[in-house]
């Protein structure tokens, strides 16, 4: 493979997008970059301080106290910080989904995060996962992949997850609350989700996720082997 190459996976939420491109990266040996849990990391922040999530103007002038950082653990696991804080396991909770698709609207903290997601991929093969990362953050990525599934399968397939954890959620809630992020995330102003003209589309509802990491593999050695 090329020497430094990048792979952007877009697509909305509960597509499995970190999942596949986790699997990708490691069957690539590249780095993995979430960036999603970044702007959850800023949710959380903004969760802690009591700053009023319909207020723009307040988080983007209480994200630069927001000190988010990127780490790997000794088994490759990305983790995040705030501060010195793990907040890895923190971010996950369902008023951090929330919080993060609020702040995600913020044209200041997506400056912040987009600078920060560059400066941690800078010289590094990379697979980075998000909603404008073949859009915005790396439109010059040798691969885009756009990873979608209907919005049922999506619930499902987080409902399933949120029962592993004995979170039991109905699965109609998490259906509605998905459906409220996909409106948030494709219709906010500032770097909505949508797909990238030279992004290739992968529906995933009927495939495994196996199925899924051998197809961006084979579209990412593809895509290297015509662009060196
Ligand atoms: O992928 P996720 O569910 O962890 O993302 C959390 C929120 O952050 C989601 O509402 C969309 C937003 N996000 C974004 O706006 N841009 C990205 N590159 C990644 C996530």
């Amino acid at each position: 493979m090329q020497d430094v190459f990048s792979i952007a996976i877009d697509g909305p939420s509960g597509a499995g997008k970190s999942s596949v491109a986790r699997a990708v990266a490691e069957k690539l040996g590249a780095m993995y970059l979430d960036t999603g849990a970044m702007y959850r990391a800023v949710g959380l922040y903004m969760l802690k301080a009591g700053v009023p999530l319909d207020n723009p103007d307040a988080i983007a002038e209480n994200c630069r106290r927001a000190d988010v950082r990127v780490g790997y653990g000794k088994d490759g696991q990305q983790c995040v910080y705030l501060g010195e804080e793990d907040v890895s396991e923190a971010i996950r909770a369902a008023e951090v989904s929330l919080a993060a698709s609020s702040v995600s609207t913020v044209p200041a903290v997506r400056a912040r995060m987009v600078a920060l997601q560059r400066e941690i991929a800078q010289g590094h093969s990379v697979v980075m996962d998000g909603r404008d990362i073949g859009t915005k953050v790396l439109p010059n990525a040798t691969l885009k992949v756009f990873l979608t599934a209907s919005a049922e399968v999506r619930a499902r397939r987080r409902y399933d997850e949120l029962s592993c954890k004995g979170m039991h959620e109905p699965y109609e809630k998490v259906l509605e609350e998905l459906i409220r992020r996909d409106e948030v995330d494709t219709h906010r102003e500032a770097s909505p989700l949508r797909k990238a003209e030279d992004a290739v589309e992968v529906d995933c509802s009927q495939m495994t996720l196996e199925e899924v990491v051998e197809t961006v593999v084979s579209l990412a050695r593809q895509a290297v082997e015509g662009k060196a």
